[in-house]
């Protein structure tokens, strides 16, 4: 009897952590479950052995003015291609990681249910983004709201100027952070720690076995499946019989 329970107490626990730790949110272009995907495109490719994007999204993602959001990079001038890079690699991320549910929060929003919250991102990727567009201009800190969207794509409010970057962001914090809305959380931790995750990867994903720690260590709200909820009502009912 204890066995059994014991068994269910561990498979309920199990189903806690499973879903957090390989699914997608609920957002405009993403998949209801993660799975492979032979045909990634270019710097989405990483993702191809488990993704939460198509193959469509994928090559979208490479795009100026694509479908996905309509987003005009080239606000303030053309983008460079350094600093651009980096936009197409956090929409690859974005759009395919699997390994996000421990920040994925509920959101009321027009074009979404879901979002990101402090995604705690790797000292190295943050800095080589910033870097590579600290020569770039922009207008806003957030990239999420207030631009002006009368021709159907997003241009700078009549109230800002395009300056340079870091007058918007003077440190790399200050973009990872604020530009898309707190989605990232800055952090000091590098790439060997195990601890953040990686925007930029080869080979396997080093991102799962970083959203396991944090699902075990960090104490995150979790979201009870009802299959859970199942099992622990049944390993609960074992417990008192015996
Ligand atoms: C992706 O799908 C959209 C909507 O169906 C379509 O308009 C677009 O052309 C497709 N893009 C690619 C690259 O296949």
């Amino acid at each position: 009897m204890w066995l059994v329970a014991a068994l269910l107490f561990a498979l309920s626990s199990g189903a806690i952590s499973l879903d957090k730790l390989n699914m997608c949110m609920d957002a405009k272009h993403h998949k209801v479950e993660p799975g492979p995907e032979g045909q990634l495109y270019r710097q989405c490719a990483p993702w191809k052995e488990n993704a939460c994007c198509t193959a469509n999204t994928s090559e979208e993602a490479h795009d100026d003015h694509s479908y996905l959001y309509n987003f005009n990079w080239n606000h303030c001038g053309t983008m460079s291609s350094q600093c651009k890079r980096h936009f197409v690699q956090d929409t690859c991320f974005y759009e395919c990681s699997p390994h996000l549910g421990p920040w994925i929060q509920k959101v009321d929003q027009s074009w979404r249910k879901e979002r990101i919250l402090d995604v705690p991102l790797c000292k190295e990727d943050c800095e080589l983004w910033w870097n590579d567009c600290k020569n770039d201009l922009t207008c806003k800190t957030n990239w999420h709201t207030g631009w002006n969207w009368a021709t159907g794509a997003n241009e700078c409010p009549s109230d800002s100027q395009c300056k340079k970057w870091t007058e918007f962001f003077p440190t790399p914090k200050d973009m990872c952070e604020k530009i898309w809305s707190n989605s990232y959380l800055h952090t000091d931790l590098d790439k060997t720690s195990g601890r953040c995750m990686q925007m930029w990867f080869t080979g396997p994903n080093p991102n799962k076995k970083v959203a396991e720690y944090y699902l075990q260590n960090a104490q995150q709200r979790h979201s009870f499946a009802p299959i859970t909820l199942f099992l622990l009502a049944v390993s609960t009912f074992f417990v008192i019989m015996v």
